[in-house]
This record gives structure tokens, sequence and C-alpha cells, in this order.
């Protein structure tokens, strides 16, 4: 039988009770978190968000009500009146800030039972996800996940203050709208007055941040969703969270400083001092040195020793002399197992010709004097593994890998980037293990002067490597029909411990210009005219300069929360396949929907 909550109205939440309010009459409400029966005494925790109280049931003080808590199960929701008490010495709980208090009840009242969930909020071994996704609203209740969210909370109004007070406005940009070129596939609604024509779902509000420099609102943000249809992985869901700013008129010190400002405010909000100015590397730097455009600086940079080897060494070991030869230093992790080697190596089918070298140790016993000068010149101590990536002296089989045009340095940039995934994984399987990385030393940096295009092998054409906004260098113009692969754009990402935090450019903010990198990106002028033609009119009628960056707010809760995946720090997030599990959706639709809206669906 439930009680009624009648005018009862709760006088503490369950985690403020200490010491000094003993003697005092209180009310809690919440979750019973547990029961322990002992005979006489029932001992219930009730738990909020704020934490969690002891409530004794005697049976001695009040028989009756005794014999109500016997039938309190866990989840059941309550509201416990009665007075503090401090608790005996020996039965103190530390690990709580309640724990030197009861509450000795005086009247119950049970205002909800619960079915048993399939698991508890109080466990500590978790379900599988699914289990954690379908019933996320009793996931949601753990502890982890409440401070998870309550950090989410605590990070975005912290760059919301930030923001307003350095005079950005939030402004708020449709969700139904035109498709947004940023890469990945749209999510469209369909018109019912307009039958077979459809709103995409923005991927960001790119051009109605633009937009709204034309209509003069000078610096503009807003936390707000995206939407790409993508292949998932950890760190991205199809609907995310943007923390996206335009301002008019800036350099690009001008937005590293404001996003180093609100990124000083969530990481303090956090509990975190971070230190600013960011470093900065230039895109090809990155690559040279980490072989990722999003380098992780917890450990050392690779190093070229292509000068530590002797010319006729290099044809004896099949490895190429005009090629760069990496070698990559992890600290404190020793040789590898042959197993480990063979796990690895998997790690370089398709990246070109490039290799794993012969092995470290061997080449100390075959060039004694190149391995003591590799070891000198990347700074190697003896108890640092030593790895070292080459580009085989046979032709690649796949010569276009690496994201670049053919013949653009192919050969080095995939002996690069393949040293850099190995790095990567490297410093995932074993740094951790041997302390080379401290997880909450946070790193971060600016990559600027990312290349303006990439070559697409697929479509055989060049595509622009961030958006097709984004200005080229001033200096670089001249190159755009040239020698595409050599222009830089004024373009940046800010990057945090190998996670690409967030991406942004100064814009093309000139019609003409815009024309000629839509020409360069193969887009004729009735396709442009078609996709952008309300842009590039906006464009004509007096655009300042303008720049602006979009950071994933997801990505910064999870990096803070110290979580592995964006499904921790999101309240109701997707599967890997873009499921809600608790909602069960995506779901077919009525017959009648459809014919509404004039969509017939093939069946397969
Ligand atoms: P970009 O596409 O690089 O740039 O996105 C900016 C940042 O948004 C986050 N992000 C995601 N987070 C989770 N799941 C996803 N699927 C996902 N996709 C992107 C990342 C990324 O760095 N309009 C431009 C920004 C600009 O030029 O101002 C844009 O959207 O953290």
């Amino acid at each position: 039988m439930l009680d009624f909550l009648g005018e009862l109205q709760r006088t503490h939440t369950c985690g403020a009770l200490r010491v000094s309010d003993a003697g005092r009459k209180a009310v809690l409400m919440g979750w019973v978190n547990r029961r322990r029966d002992l005979g006489s005494l029932i001992f219930i925790d009730v738990r909020d968000r704020t934490g969690a109280t002891q409530v004794v049931f005697d049976r001695e003080r009040n028989p009756a009500l005794h014999d109500k808590a016997e039938v309190l199960r866990n989840e059941y929701v309550v509201a416990a009146i009665g007075t503090v008490k401090k608790r005996d010495p020996n039965t103190v709980n530390k690990n709580i800030p309640t724990g030197e208090v009861e509450l000795v009840a005086d009247e119950l009242r049970i205002l909800n039972q619960a079915k048993q969930p399939p698991f508890l909020p109080s466990e500590t071994v978790l379900p599988n996800e699914e289990m954690r996704l379908k019933y996320r609203y009793i996931d949601l209740r753990r502890d982890a996940m409440q401070f998870n969210i309550e950090l989410r909370h605590k990070v975005a109004m912290a760059i919301r203050g930030y923001l307003s007070a350095k005079g950005f406005f939030e402004i708020e940009t449709p969700f139904m709208t035109r498709s947004t070129p940023e890469g990945a596939r749209d999510y469209l609604v369909p018109s019912r007055v307009q039958p077979g024509s459809f709103y995409a779902l923005p991927q960001s509000p790119q051009l109605f941040k633009q937009i709204l420099m034309i209509s003069g609102f000078d610096k503009y943000f807003q936390i707000v969703r995206c939407f790409r249809d993508e292949d998932l992985r950890a760190d991205r869901q199809p609907e995310f969270t943007q923390i996206d700013l335009e301002m008019s008129y800036p350099q690009p010190d001008r937005v590293y400083e404001v996003v180093e400002g609100f990124l000083t405010a969530a990481f303090k909000a956090a509990g975190f001092q971070i230190k600013t100015p960011f470093p900065r590397m230039t895109y090809d730097e990155a690559i040279r040195l980490y072989g990722s455009d999003k380098p992780d600086l917890r450990l050392p940079p690779m190093t070229d020793v292509r000068d530590t080897f002797a010319q006729e060494n290099l044809s004896n070991l099949a490895v190429s002399a005009s090629s760069p030869i990496v070698a990559i230093c992890i600290p404190k992790v020793g040789e590898l197992s042959r197993k480990e080697r063979d796990d690895i190596k998997p790690l370089f089918s398709g990246r070109g010709n490039a290799k794993l070298f012969e092995d470290f140790k061997r080449l100390e016993k075959s060039f004694p004097e190149t391995a003591a000068k590799i070891r000198e010149k990347s700074g190697a101590q003896p108890e640092d593994l030593i790895v070292i990536v080459a580009a085989d002296s046979k032709p690649a089989t796949h010569p276009s890998e690496g994201g670049v045009k053919p013949e653009v340095k192919q050969h080095d940039h995939a002996v690069y980037t393949a040293a850099g995934l190995l790095r990567v994984a490297l410093a995932q399987r074993y740094a951790a293990q041997h302390g080379a990385f401290v997880r909450r030393d946070f790193r971060f940096l600016w990559v600027t002067d990312f290349p303006m295009f990439e070559w697409d092998e697929q479509g055989k054409r060049w595509a622009a490597a961030h958006h097709p906004f984004t200005s080229p260098h001033e200096r670089d113009m001249d190159k755009l029909q040239s020698d595409p692969a050599s222009v830089r754009a004024l373009a940046y990402d800010v990057v945090l411990n190998g996670t690409e935090l967030g991406s942004g450019s100064i814009r093309i903010h000139r019609q003409d210009i815009q024309r000629t990198i839509f020409h360069a990106l193969g887009m004729t002028e009735e396709e442009a005219h078609t996709r952008f033609g309300f842009f590039l009119e906006a464009l004509e009628y007096g655009t300042p300069p303008h720049g602006g960056i979009a950071l994933g707010l997801d990505r910064i809760v999870m990096i803070l929360a110290g979580a592995e995946s964006l499904r921790e720090v999101i309240p109701f997030p997707k599967t890997a396949r873009a499921v809600d599990l608790m909602v069960d959706a995506p779901t077919p639709v009525s017959e009648a929907q459809l014919k509404e809206l004039g969509i017939q669906v093939k069946k397969n």
C-alpha cells in the first residue's frame, strides 16, 4: 500500500546531514539504496543525487513502523521523517560525508514501489553496455553518471559565462535547414507540405554563423546540437554538441585567445588548472614530429634518423634511402616480445610502403655505431623502447594512401603517418602500464597551417581539407589552380592529448575567392549555385572578414571525466549502430504517415 506525499516537504537532501545537525528533525526523500535487516533493527540508505543517509527503524521504539519498513526493497521511493542522531564511534562510516550520523525514523511514507531493476545503481560491477543503455534511467542513477552529467553542466555553464562576459551573444540557428558540407552524410527530414522535398539537420551551423557576421552580430556563440550520419567510434556520436563560435575581423591569435580563455574556465569548473597560451605547431611539423595532425604531446616526438645510416647499409637493409627513417621512442617500455611485434604489424597494411624496420636489438648487433647514434639522437634512455619505421626500397603497391595527392611527398607522408599510428598504438598498449602516460597531464596544442585541399582518391579530385569556406593563406592565392597541393589554409585545430577537440578557420569573405575555391574543388557554377546560391549572394552584401571555430563539448567532458567513450558523458547516447536502445529509435512509421509525406519505402 502506497502513501501519498500530502503536504510533506523535504528538509534536507540525502547528502546534507552532519554531526552538527544531531537532535534536529529532518525529512529526507529518495530511493532505497540498500536495506539491511538485523531483526529488531532495519537500516536503509536513502539516496538522492547528493548522497545517501542511513535511516534506522527500531522495533522497540515503534513496532508498527518497523513492520512497515520490512516491505522496503531496493529503489523504492520513500520519505523518512525522524531525528538526526550522532552514530556510535564504532558504527561511523568514514567513506561518506553523512557517515557520522543517522536518521532515527518516526514515520515512513512509501511514495512508490520499484520493480527489481536489471542492475542496481549501487553495484560496482557494471552490466553490459546494452543493458545500461536500454535502462538508461537506472544507469543514470549511478554515482559515476551523476558525476559526469553534473560535470557536463558545470563545464557548459562556465563556457557560457565566459563567452557572454566577453561580449559574445548566444544565438540559435535552425535545425531544419539545408545540407552543410562537413564531410558526413546528412540526416534528412521530409516535408509534408512539399512532398519530395527534405530539410537536412545541420552537420554544424557553419553557414548560419557566417551569415550572422554578415548580419552585424560581430561575436556569436552557441552550445549547439549537430547531426552527422557517419561511421561511429568511441569519440563520435550521430548527434553531438559543439561549442560553436564566430567573430568579425579576428586574426587567428584572437580566436586562440578566446578558446584558451573558455577552456581555462571550463577546466577550472572541473577542478583543473591549465596553462595558457597553448603551444603551436604547423601541420607539417606535426606530421614530421608526431606522424599525426593531432599529436599527443605526453610522449616524446619521433626523430628522423636517416642521416645516422651509411648509404650502403640502407641498400643491405632493403630500405629506401630517399624517404625518412623514423625512430619512435616510448619511455620505460623496454623491448617488445616477438608476439607484441607480430601484433603491431597489421597497423602497416595499406600504408604505402612503410615498414617496420629491423629489430633495434639486431640493429645494435649488426650496426652498433648507427644504433648508438640513433639512441643519442632520439634521446632514448636504456629502459626505453625504440622502434624504427622506414620505407621499403620496393615500390609501394598502394601508392595513394595517406590523403595526399600521389606525387606530393607521398612516400614521406606514408612513413610519417604509419610511424605516428604505431607511436599511438604502442603508447596505448604499453606506455600506460609502464607509467609513461600521466592521464591528467593536459597537453594542449594548436595545429596551424593545414593544407587547403586533400586528394580524394575515390572521386579523383581535390576536396576541402576543412570545409570549402576556409580561407587560403593570402600568399598562396596564386597557387590555387597551378599547385593546389601546396596551398595552405588559415585553418587551425585545438588538440588535447591526441584528441582533436576543435577545428576552425578564417573564412573567405569575398565572393570572387569563394567562387574560385568552389571551382578548384571541381564544382560547376551551376552546382555551386544550387547548393550555396543563397550564401554566395549574401557574401555580396558587404561581408566583413570573419573567422571562428567549433569544439566538441562531449569530447571535452569525456576527457575531464577520464572516460573512454562519449556515451559516458551524454545522457541519452546512441550505440555504434546509431540506435537509441531506450526509446528504440529509429523505427518504421505507419503507412498513413508515409503516405502523407509522399514517401514509399522499398522493401528489400
Ligand atoms: P568539425 O567538423 O571539425 O568543424 O567539428 C568540430 C568539432 O566537433 C566535434 N565533432 C564531433 N564530436 C562528436 N561526434 C561527432 N560525430 C563529431 N564530429 C565533430 C569534434 C570536432 O573537432 N563548422 C566547423 C567548425 C568551424 O570551422 O568553425 C566544424 O564543424 O570535437
